[in-house]
């Protein structure tokens, strides 16, 4: 199956794409990841991004077409993929539609507010990648991943003022895909503003799970 999991920052997608990749086993692909991992091991390209991403902004759409075109190309993908957080410009979802064809576009809908509340309380482990939070979804152990002990971390880009910026960014590039998507009859709306197995179960329901 091939899924797009779409929405505004902190509606949920790397945690339900994260569930369903283990529903369907097939691999979860996160543009925001992939950056996070080049930032992280100072490869040329993490360190042209950085800045853009702390900020919040949009990393260019020639970088992340590249990315993802080389990631989808990989055989574990050539069935199946969850993408998460691609495409987020509407070029870009040009470019994904030349390459591969779509089963669903899973738009997770959430207000703003809780959005903010979600991605402020955000806790991850740099280990596994696990997602947590502080009120939702907290770990048995304050501070540490469950599944590995990992000493939790704060994304850069959960601090309130580029949580604002990203915000923003979605509204003015990304939104607009909602309604590309639902004019090339792909989209699928879920209410992601419940708790998350609620989310889950709406979900499966889209993809006859
Ligand atoms: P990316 O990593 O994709 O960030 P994002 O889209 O802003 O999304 P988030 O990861 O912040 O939120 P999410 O929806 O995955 O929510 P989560 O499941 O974590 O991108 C980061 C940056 O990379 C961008 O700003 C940009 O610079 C760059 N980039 C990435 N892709 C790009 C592209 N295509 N083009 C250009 N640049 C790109 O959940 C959030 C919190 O809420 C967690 O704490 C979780 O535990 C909690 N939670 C989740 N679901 C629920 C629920 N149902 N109820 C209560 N709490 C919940």
């Amino acid at each position: 199956m091939k899924l797009i999991f779409l929405g505004p920052p902190g509606a949920g997608k790397g945690t339900m794409a994260g569930r369903t990749k283990d529903l369907l086993d097939i691999p979860h692909v996160s543009t925001g990841a992939l950056f996070r991992e080049n930032i992280a091991t100072q490869t040329p390209l993490g360190l042209a991004i950085k800045e853009t991403m702390d900020q919040g902004n949009l990393v260019t759409d020639e970088i992340t077409v590249a990315l993802v075109k080389n990631r989808l190309d990989r055989p574990d993908a050539a069935t199946g993929f969850i993408l998460d957080g691609f495409p987020r410009t509407i070029p870009q979802a040009v470019a994904l539609s030349e390459i591969r064809e779509l089963d669903h576009v899973i738009n997770l809908s959430c207000p703003p507010e809780k959005l903010v509340q979600r991605l402020t309380g955000r806790r991850q482990c740099q280990v596994c990648g696990r997602i947590f939070h502080i009120k939702f979804m907290p770990p048995k152990v304050d501070g540490k991943c469950d599944d590995d002990g990992t000493e939790l971390s704060i994304r850069d880009d959960d601090k309130l003022e580029a949580v604002k910026n990203r915000l923003k960014v979605y509204a003015d590039s990304t939104r607009p895909l909602v309604t590309w998507y639902k004019d090339h009859g792909l989209l699928r709306i879920v209410d992601a503003s419940k708790a998350p197995d609620g989310v889950f179960e709406a979900i499966k329901d889209v993809i006859g799970y």
